[in-house]
């Protein structure tokens, strides 16, 4: 039977994930985007806000409508839809918050259209989203939230997205204080070129790091945890990173990071109580600075975007 309407699930993603700057990213169970994609006889794109956030809905500047208009144009299509957002994450959080409304919209349109694309096909529609927001066509959310788990994104021309496996017991506390950095402009603070010593650095800690997820060595991701390319530049953005991270640490964290372009921190960690009280650190860390700040424990999600 065809479907007129669906209701899908983009997860949040934490990117980067220390030394994977714009090539590994991974699933949260929670929080997410939630949207519903529903036919409309207009031939349109059409926008609805009912998640409370400040969206632009004009389908220029909404990434979800960017990403949709860019798989019906490959497709040859010219059907009116409905992108009806019914719960958002806050944008500007460093959860991806662009890449779960650009997953869900695509995931939704192929859905209703039959599925004409397998899922990971539609990792470039949803990218040009993504582009809107940071000026840039990283896919180190957009893979993760469309496919779940741990990816690697192991080159962009052409696409080449691994999953990484990852311990059983793996878990993530994000904090998520109540600043706003824009992607687009949180990129123009990073230096466009490293020295050999700093390159060799981040690729020596990105390959520890993937050893050390597929072999389950912690000693080794905690080791591996750390990025040398963005992080020193946009941290300057957060109060007292260093004694944030430095908390962490010594309250268990396995390894501590900006989470994408920030402000959200992740840390990674052994089990979900280690994850809560380290989140707990993280949070108190920004309200004894006057800042309010959420935490989200979360398992790596294995699905990814989902129909609901
Ligand atoms: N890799 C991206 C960045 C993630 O760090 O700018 C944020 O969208």
């Amino acid at each position: 039977m065809v479907k007129s309407e669906v209701k899908v699930f983009g997860p949040a993603t934490v990117s980067n994930v220390g030394p994977g700057f714009d090539l590994m990213g991974f699933a949260l169970e929670s929080p997410g985007d939630e949207m519903i994609i529903r036919r409309n006889n207009s031939g349109k794109l059409k926008l609805f806000n009912e998640s409370g956030c400040d969206l632009p809905l004009d389908t220029e500047k909404n990434v979800a409508a960017v990403s949709a208009k860019s798989l019906l144009n490959e497709l040859g299509n010219k059907d009116g839809f409905d992108l009806v957002f019914t719960q958002k994450i806050n944008p500007g959080s460093g959860v991806g918050s662009s890449a779960a409304s650009c997953v869900a919209a695509v995931v939704g349109i192929n859905e209703l259209l039959g599925n004409p694309f397998e899922t990971a096909a539609l990792i470039p529609y949803a990218m040009d989203g993504e582009r809107v927001a940071s000026g840039s066509t990283h896919a180190d959310n957009i893979a993760p939230a469309l496919l779940g788990g741990i990816t690697l994104i192991r080159g962009y021309d052409p696409l080449d997205i691994k999953h990484i496996p990852y311990p059983s017991d793996l878990w993530c506390a994000v904090v998520h204080p109540e600043l706003e950095i824009k992607t687009l402009e949180s990129r123009k603070l990073i230096p466009e070129q490293v020295p050999l010593k700093v390159a060799l650095q981040q690729c020596g800690n990105l390959a520890g790091l993937v050893a050390g997820l597929i072999t389950g060595d912690y000693p080794l991701i905690s080791r591996s945890v750390t990025d040398v390319f963005a992080e020193p530049y946009r941290t300057q953005q957060l109060p007292d990173f260093d004694i944030l991270k430095k908390d962490s640490l010594s309250a268990g964290s396995v390894g501590t990071g900006l989470s994408g372009s920030g402000p959200s921190v992740f840390s990674l960690c052994r089990g979900e109580e280690m994850a809560t009280s380290v989140g707990e650190v993280m949070r108190k860390h920004f309200t004894s600075r006057g800042i309010t700040a959420a935490t989200y424990i979360s398992r790596i999600s294995e699905a990814g975007c989902k129909i609901i």
